[in-house]
């Protein structure tokens, strides 16, 4: 057997303490597919005492993690901090800068330098792995980069952030709030630190930023992902997605189309017996549809401790083995620009709810504007009727344009019997 590879681990919360003990605990399963020991070496975390549930004594400790990627006795350092910028980056440039794979499971920091540290990462030789900053436990990195390597990809979605799926699927379930069903996924630890990154749809734009690149040969281009996230969505639009036979998930795009590559994060009313609609919970999926395979899909956990940490682990089994590719599937020197399709020229069809007094001319007035907008109507729905007070109008459309959309949306919010913003939600085909 030859020499160990020696691990360096930066970041001992959910995942790192999780990734220590999938390499505890797998030990001779793991020397056995690498044909090589994996051994942790040095550790770095922002509190030496913490009762983690893993022995740490055994390694060398060192306060600061930048420090632990230059200097530890390592072949491979994990970033597993977080973070868009700051002490997470310092520690993979210096890592690579020092000689050192790398494996990170940060989503936020490949979405704003994934390309820079691929290409620092290749210039020397070295390895930038990140299966666990996509879709947690779910191979799709690999599934992408190697199992679809012959095809062309000309569209990748998915729904990549558990906890949103888990708030949406909940209040579908239990009727509950917003707010309420958001606590519960925070005690029970799906939630990023700051929870905006979930519900505002950032954290499942960082990974499909991620996505993009692998797919389409590109830079990432994080700035030029379309977010919106689900706290407009409230119990009302789930009960009418419910009765027109859709499901609302937050989706998360990325599309070859004939004004550039789309790619766009937003709720999205998906067909009810559409295999997406039946994801729920904290679980991801991704579908990705090649030109020789045609449509895959790939489904599992999105985060906690377990999943994200046997993606780690993966990586490292890669790594130890000799298994190599590029970072994002072709040389990283070799990716393009991404030419971002304006969201402006997007076409889908739309739901839009309105809150509005039931007054004579107000549907007339809301039709001008659709039809002004050449905005076609597919249905109509108004149920509920009390005088003076606003009650719920659904309209959907057929294939519009959304600049168009949008502009009658503005008209529309200004008639003054409309009393709420309206509540517009793409349907997606799928
Ligand atoms: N907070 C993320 C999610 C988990 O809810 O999917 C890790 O990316």
């Amino acid at each position: 057997m030859t020499h160990p590879l020696k691990i360096a681990v930066a970041g001992l919360g959910t995942v790192g303490a999780g990734t220590l003990k999938v390499l505890h605990d797998q030990s001779d399963l793991l020397a056995l597919r690498c044909g090589r020991s994996l051994e942790v070496t040095a550790v770095s975390a922002r509190n030496r005492k913490k009762d983690r549930g893993v022995q740490i004594g055994q390694f060398t400790w060192f306060d600061d993690p930048v420090e632990m990627a230059r200097k530890a006795d390592a072949d491979v350092v994990l970033e597993l901090i977080g973070g868009a910028d700051g002490t997470a980056l310092a520690i993979c440039e210096t890592a690579i800068a020092s000689g050192r794979h790398v494996v990170t499971a940060n989503k936020a920091l490949l979405a704003h330098h994934g390309t820079d540290l691929a290409r620092k990462a290749e210039a020397s030789d070295l390895v930038l792995a990140y299966e666990a900053a996509v879709a947690g436990g779910i191979p799709i990195v690999k599934a992408m980069r190697e199992g679809l390597a012959a095809n062309r990809l000309s569209r990748v979605y998915g729904i990549l952030n558990g906890t949103s799926n888990f708030i949406l699927t909940q209040m579908r379930a239990s009727g509950r709030s917003f707010d309420e069903v958001l606590a519960e996924a925070q005690e029970l630890g799906y939630a990023e630190s700051d929870p905006g990154f979930d519900v505002d749809g950032i954290d499942a734009g960082h990974k499909l930023a991620i996505l993009t690149s692998l797919a389409f040969g590109c830079e990432i281009d994080f700035g030029a992902v379309h977010i919106e996230g689900i706290r407009r969505i409230t119990s009302l639009d789930i009960e009418y997605a419910d009765e027109l036979g859709y499901r609302i998930k937050l989706l998360a795009t990325a599309r070859r189309t004939e004004n550039g590559i789309e790619q766009r994060v937003h709720p999205s009313m998906v067909r009810a017996t559409a295999p997406i609609a039946y994801v729920e919970g904290i679980t991801n999926a991704v579908v990705a549809d090649g030109d020789f395979i045609g449509s895959t899909l790939y489904e599992g956990p999105g985060a906690g401790a377990g999943p994200t940490a046997s993606a780690v682990v993966a990586d490292i089994i890669d790594i130890a083995s000799g298994r190599r590719s590029p970072t994002f599937a072709i040389p990283a020197k070799s990716l393009e620009k991404l030419n971002p399709a304006p969201m402006e020229l997007h076409n889908g069809s739309y739901y839009i709810r309105l809150m509005v007094v039931d007054e004579p001319g107000v549907v007339a007035d809301v039709a001008a504007a659709l039809r002004d907008e050449k905005v076609s109507l597919e249905a109509f729905l108004q149920k509920a009727r009390a005088p003076q007070e606003a009650v719920p109008v659904v309209l959907t459309t057929h294939n519009s344009n959304e600049a168009a959309v949008v502009r009658a949306l503005d008209r529309i919010a200004k008639i003054a019997a409309v009393r709420e913003p309206p509540c517009m939600i793409r349907i997606e085909d799928l």
